[in-house]
């Protein structure tokens, strides 16, 4: 079936001129003014091309661009400008239109515009319903992922966020809990309302208090204002509760009071305030550890944990990598504009290879910067930086065979070899923390065994 076309023009000879112009190659439709236009439209959703004067009488045809565009978000439009409208439709372009043609209208140059604004558009929708297949089925509120683990996120993600349970995050760094609380918020009934972080191990003892609660002029030494907290300014929202297993004894029980009962004083007042909160909390450190050591309400704990969401290090779901480097490498090409296109099989297996220990975080600033210091076309090996070559480029020692004790010590040995034996290269390397590392060489110390 032919394309079809919206001609709108509030001249007749023009609006017929057009129409004659382009009916071998198209279906057209006429309208005379903008409100014509737009009932057309809705009457015809095969419309893919609308072509409209500026000038017209009623609404003009900037106007009718921005209600056609809100409609239909993804019909082409081209503008038909006469001397002392160029200013207008250039304009225009920034609410969608995609090209402008002078009056009077030359019919061939007519035929080209319209082909080439139709592939365009045809194009674009083709990516839009490409990149929302890819939505629904690998990505939920921007986070990415393909891995039985991240699908089990995806799951929990879904069920829990309409409802207003209380949910706890937990994952090493740079894994997505933050971004994990936005997408619980975004999916909430609360979505419309405020999403309010607070970084607890930001702050000590007086000031996360003040800043939690708010404070009375006068509350403490420095308390010269009065000051909302941050329970107070979640009202009808989300408060994200971050690094929770950073929050001192004494502040846990006041926090748990607000679990409870969804009321709390400001600091130096009796009064007691209600709040309509939702809570989200997140830990990068195993809070059930903090409760057998102590340092941790178990109660709280109970009051927090009532939906449980683990994001595992990146390294525990290798699967995910290649599809988030092919998300990051077109996120941070298009906002460079420097024509990366894609990456090479054998530098994609040095970045699958590689143990990632600030994990998504680290994975989505070394692409960054691949994707800047390179100067486009496919990303390959040489671009991937050293560290993770490195690691990719370590053999396994032949002689590495026997207990698992000495198949360790031969990576380790090896590793260091590879990075000239700078010890936090090869921790990096290795995916294991600098402690671990020297506690291992000091072993191997000890046994008189390095070489
Ligand atoms: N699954 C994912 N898909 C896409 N981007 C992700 C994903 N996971 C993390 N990121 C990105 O990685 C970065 C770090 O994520 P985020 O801040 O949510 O981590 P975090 O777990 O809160 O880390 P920390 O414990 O250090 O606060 C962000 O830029 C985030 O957008
Ligand atoms: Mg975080």
């Amino acid at each position: 079936m032919k394309p079809a076309i919206l001609i709108v023009d509030d001249e007749k000879d023009t609006r017929e001129l057009m129409a004659r112009a382009l009916g071998a190659d198209y279906r057209v439709a006429t309208a005379a003014d903008a409100e014509l236009a737009l009932k057309a439209l809705e009457a015809d959703p095969s419309i893919a091309l609308m072509l409209s004067d500026v000038r017209m009488p009623g609404a003009d045809g900037l106007q009718l661009l921005k209600a056609a565009k809100k409609m239909r978000p993804n019909l082409a439009c081209i503008l038909l400008t006469a001397f002392g409208t160029v200013d207008q439709a250039v304009a225009a372009m920034k609410d969608g239109a995609d090209d402008f043609i002078m009056k009077p209208v030359d019919l061939d140059q007519l035929d080209l515009r319209v082909a080439k604004a139709l592939k365009t558009g045809a194009l674009e929708n083709e990516v839009a319903s490409l990149r929302s297949q890819l939505d629904e089925k690998y990505c939920l509120e921007n986070i990415t992922g393909s891995s039985e683990a991240m699908k089990k996120v995806f799951h929990l993600v879904r069920q829990a966020a309409p409802t207003e349970a209380t949910v706890l995050i937990e994952g090493p760094s740079g894994t997505g809990k933050e971004l994990v609380a936005h997408a619980i918020h975004n999916l909430s009934a609360r979505a419309k309302g405020p999403f309010v972080a607070v970084e607890c191990a930001a702050l000590n003892g007086n000031l996360l208090e003040s800043e939690l609660f708010g404070h009375e002029k006068g509350a403490f030494t420095d308390a010269f204002q009065r000051r909302i907290g941050r329970f107070e300014a979640a009202n009808h929202g989300t408060i994200f509760l971050d690094e929770i297993s950073e929050i001192p004894l004494s502040t846990q029980v006041k926090l748990l009071r607000v679990l409870e009962t969804r009321s709390f004083e400001r600091l130096g007042s009796s009064e007691t305030i209600k709040t309509d909160i939702r809570i989200v909390a997140a830990c990068n450190r195993d809070l059930r550890a903090y409760v057998a050591e102590g340092k941790f309400r178990e109660d709280l704990f109970y009051r927090l944990n009532v939906v449980d969401i683990r994001l595992p290090a990146l390294r525990e779901r290798t699967g995910d990598i290649a599809l988030l480097v092919k998300r990051f490498l077109n996120e941070f090409a298009a906002a460079n504009g420097n024509r990366v296109t894609g990456i090479t099989p054998s530098a994609m297996k040095m970045l699958e290879s590689y143990a990632w220990p600030g994990n998504v975080r680290e994975l989505r600033n070394t692409i960054e910067k691949m994707v800047v210091l390179s100067a486009g076309g496919v990303l390959d090996v040489a671009d991937v930086p050293d560290e993770m070559r490195a690691s990719a480029a370590i053999p396994m020692p032949i002689s590495a065979t026997g207990t698992l004790a000495e198949m360790e010590k031969a990576k380790i040995i090896a590793a260091l070899q590879s990075v000239g034996n700078n010890r936090s290269k090869a921790a990096r390397v290795l995916g294991i923390s600098r402690r671990t590392l020297y506690r291992k060489l000091d072993e191997y110390a000890q046994e008189g065994t390095l070489p």
